[in-house]
């Protein structure tokens, strides 16, 4: 399956006012803490896709600490975004890629970073699997959802308001994913998941590292 016109258009309808609308809806204080989280996932000698990399916030804060960054995304307008605020690093490249179906070869890559595009997507376990084929034995996934678990009741509703102010109606693809649906769904892809946490003080988001995992031949 690859990507539905519609669950890009909607941000790329978006991407113009994607930064500031999404500080007014999440708030700064959580992306620091995904980008906290982000600095010890990662070693100088990684090779990273990013999928789903929006206007870069997150490439912006990975792109440091590794050796390659290829951060991609289905919209033009938001790599344009993306490459203005990275331009200082060498190491950094954009392409347009559908995270259903990459055009890199298998294993590819030490690790695959994601951060909020699973729970945009109408079919997470798709991506997942792509992530699987272009990671490395032993390599890297890195995933980080916003997501309504653990968000007290009062703080969920505000968080909805302030999104139907600024987006409108979400996606019929948007769902609330949990940190135990997220490590199923990149367990069963074929990755060992090492750690899982929920983090934010009132807003969460799930976030989770695990390992590729060698995949027993099927017997004959
Ligand atoms: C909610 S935004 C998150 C952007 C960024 N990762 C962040 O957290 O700031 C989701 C991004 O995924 C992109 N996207 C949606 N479907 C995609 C697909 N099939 N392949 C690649 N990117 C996709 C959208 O264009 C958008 O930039």
């Amino acid at each position: 399956m690859s990507s539905t016109t519609t669950e890009h258009q909607y941000w790329e309808d978006r991407s113009e006012t994607f930064d500031e609308d999404t500080s007014y809806i999440v708030g700064e204080d959580l992306n620091d803490e995904i980008k906290s989280w982000l600095q010890n996932q990662f070693t100088p000698l990684d090779a990273v896709l990013e999928l789903g990399c929006g206007t870069g916030a997150f490439s912006e804060a990975v792109a440091p600490l590794v050796k390659d960054l290829i951060a991609t995304d289905m919209s033009e307008p938001m790599l344009h975004q993306a490459e203005a605020k990275l331009g200082g690093h060498r190491n950094a490249r954009f392409q347009k890629q559908d995270a259903y179906k990459t055009s890199f070869d298998e294993a590819t890559f030490d690790a695959v970073l994601m951060v909020n595009l699973l729970h945009i997507v109408h079919d997470p376990a798709v991506i997942l699997e792509e992530c699987s084929r272009v990671v490395r034995d032993g390599g890297k996934i890195v995933v980080a959802d916003i997501t309504s678990e653990g968000t007290p009741l009062l703080a969920g509703i505000q968080l909805g308001l302030r999104y139907l102010r600024r987006w409108g109606r979400p996606p019929a693809s948007n769902r609330n994913l949990s940190l135990d649906e997220l490590v199923r769904l990149t367990q069963e892809a074929g990755f060992q998941v090492k750690d899982e946490v929920l983090i934010g003080t009132t807003v969460k988001a799930a976030c989770l590292i695990g390992y590729k995992q060698g995949r027993p031949t099927p017997d004959n």
